[in-house]
C-alpha cells in the first residue's frame, strides 16, 4: 500500500441502481484507479437524507444495492475499502468540528445548493445546507489528497481545500488539501438523449435483464431529421454512436456503420440490432458477477462491515489529533470507546431488514 501515489476518497449517494453513464464515467475509472491508489469508497447515506429523509425504506435498499453494483463493476473489497458513512461516527463528528470554520454566506454560494433549492422547489434544511462541509470531513477525515468526482462536484472540493487551508492555518499543518480528479471519459447521454438520470426514465441499469436493455435500445432516440432508412443520417449528436463507440471495441465495424449511416445505406433499426448485441456482450460478465453476488446478501453485508471497521480506525485517529488541536480535552478522558457500537436494540428496529438485496 505504501507505494502507491496518495489516497483516494470518493463516493457516491445510494440513491437507486447504478446505470451504464455510472459504469463508463465513474466506475471503471475508480477500478482502475485502484491499482496506483488506496482507495476508499464511501456509500454516503447521511447525504442521502439531506433531500430523501421520507422514504427510509429506499434508502435502506438502495444501501446493499450500490455495494452490489459497486462490487460488480470491479470495485475490489481485498484492495479497496468500502464505507458506511452513517456508521463511523467521526464522519460527523468532523462534520460539526469543521461547520464551525465554514460561514453560512460561502455556503449559500454554492452552486449545486442554489440548484438544488431552486430546481426542487424546497425549503432548505440545515442539513442540505452543510451538505458541503459533511462531504469535505468525509475526505479529510481519512486524510485522502486525491478525490475523483464529476464535474458538478468541483465546487464540494474546493471548499474543502479552504476548509483545509483555514484549519492549517489556524491549527498547524493537519490536512492534505486534496485535488479533483475528473474522468476523461466523455458523458454517455441517456437513451432519449438527455442526461442520463435514474429518475428520467432514460437510463439502462447493471441490474436490467439483456431482454429489457435490448428493448431500451430499441426504442432510443436518434437522428430526428431522418425520416426513411436510406435518408442520409447524422452521426454527431446521435446516442447510437455515442454508445457504439463506448461499448464496441471493434472500432472498424463502428467507423463502417458511421459511414453507411451517413450515406443513408443502413437503418436505424439495424444499427439499434446490433448495439443491443454489443452493449449486452459488454454488460454480460458483470451482470454474471452481480447475480451471483446478488445470492449472497450476507457476504455484502460484510463486505461493509470489514471496511467500515478499518474506516474507523482511521477516522478516529485523525479525529483524535483535531479534537486534540482544537482544545477540547475528548482524548483526556478517552476511557469510552470512540466506535459507537449499535447500543442496545429499540423495540421497533430490525436488524435484518438491512440484508434486502434488490
Ligand atoms: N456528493 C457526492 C455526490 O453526490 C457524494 C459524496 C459524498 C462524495 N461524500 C463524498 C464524493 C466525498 C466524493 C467525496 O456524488
Amino acid at each position: 500500500m505504501s507505494a502507491k501515489k496518495g489516497r483516494i476518497l470518493t463516493g457516491h449517494r445510494p440513491t437507486g441502481p447504478r446505470h451504464i453513464g455510472h459504469l463508463m464515467g465513474t466506475l471503471e475509472t475508480w477500478a482502475r484507479l485502484q491499482d496506483t491508489y488506496e482507495c476508499f469508497f464511501l456509500v454516503a447515506d447521511l447525504h442521502v437524507l439531506t433531500t430523501d429523509y421520507e422514504h427510509p425504506q429506499r434508502v435502506r435498499e438502495n444501501t446493499l444495492g450500490i455495494v452490489l453494483d459497486w462490487l460488480a463493476a470491479g470495485i475490489d473489497p481485498d484492495r479497496s475499502t468500502l464505507v458506511l458513512q452513517s456508521a463511523v461516527p467521526a464522519h460527523t463528528q468532523l462534520d460539526t468540528l469543521l461547520g464551525m470554520l465554514v460561514t453560512v454566506s460561502r455556503l449559500n454560494r454554492v452552486p449545486t445548493y442554489k440548484e438544488q433549492v431552486k430546481e426542487l422547489h424546497l425549503q432548505p434544511s440545515l442539513g442540505l445546507l452543510a451538505y458541503p462541509v459533511l462531504q469535505a470531513a468525509d475526505i479529510l477525515v481519512y486524510k485522502a489528497n486525491t478525490v475523483p468526482v464529476g464535474e458538478d462536484q468541483l465546487p464540494h472540493i474546493e471548499l474543502t481545500r479552504e476548509v483545509a487551508r483555514r484549519f492549517n492555518q489556524l491549527y498547524g499543518e493537519t490536512f492534505p488539501e486534496p485535488d479533483g480528479l475528473l474522468s476523461s471519459t466523455p458523458r454517455l447521454p441517456g437513451t432519449d438523449n438527455r442526461t442520463m438520470h435514474t429518475s428520467y426514465g432514460n437510463a439502462i441499469f447493471l441490474r436490467d435483464t439483456p431482454e429489457e436493455t435490448a428493448r431500451k435500445v430499441m426504442s432510443m432516440y436518434t437522428d430526428p431529421t431522418r425520416i426513411h432508412a436510406n435518408d442520409p443520417g447524422h452521426v454527431e449528436g446521435n446516442p447510437l454512436f455515442a454508445y457504439l463507440d463506448a461499448f464496441n471495441p471493434n472500432q472498424a465495424e463502428v467507423d463502417e456503420l458511421k459511414a453507411r449511416y451517413r450515406s443513408g445505406t443502413v437503418g436505424d433499426v439495424e444499427v439499434k440490432r446490433r448495439l443491443a448485441v454489443v452493449l449486452n456482450e459488454y454488460l454480460a460478465p458483470i451482470r454474471r458477477r452481480r447475480e451471483q453476488l446478488a445470492a449472497r446478501p450476507d457476504y455484502l453485508v460484510d463486505i461493509l462491515r470489514t471496511g467500515t471497521t478499518r474506516a474507523r480506525e482511521q477516522a478516529g485517529k485523525t479525529l483524535a489529533e483535531v479534537q486534540e488541536r482544537m482544545g477540547l480535552a475528548t482524548n483526556l478522558i478517552q476511557s469510552i470507546p470512540q466506535t459507537g457500537g449499535r447500543g442496545p436494540a429499540t423495540s421497533e428496529y430490525q436488524p435484518e431488514q438491512l440484508l434486502y438485496v434488490p
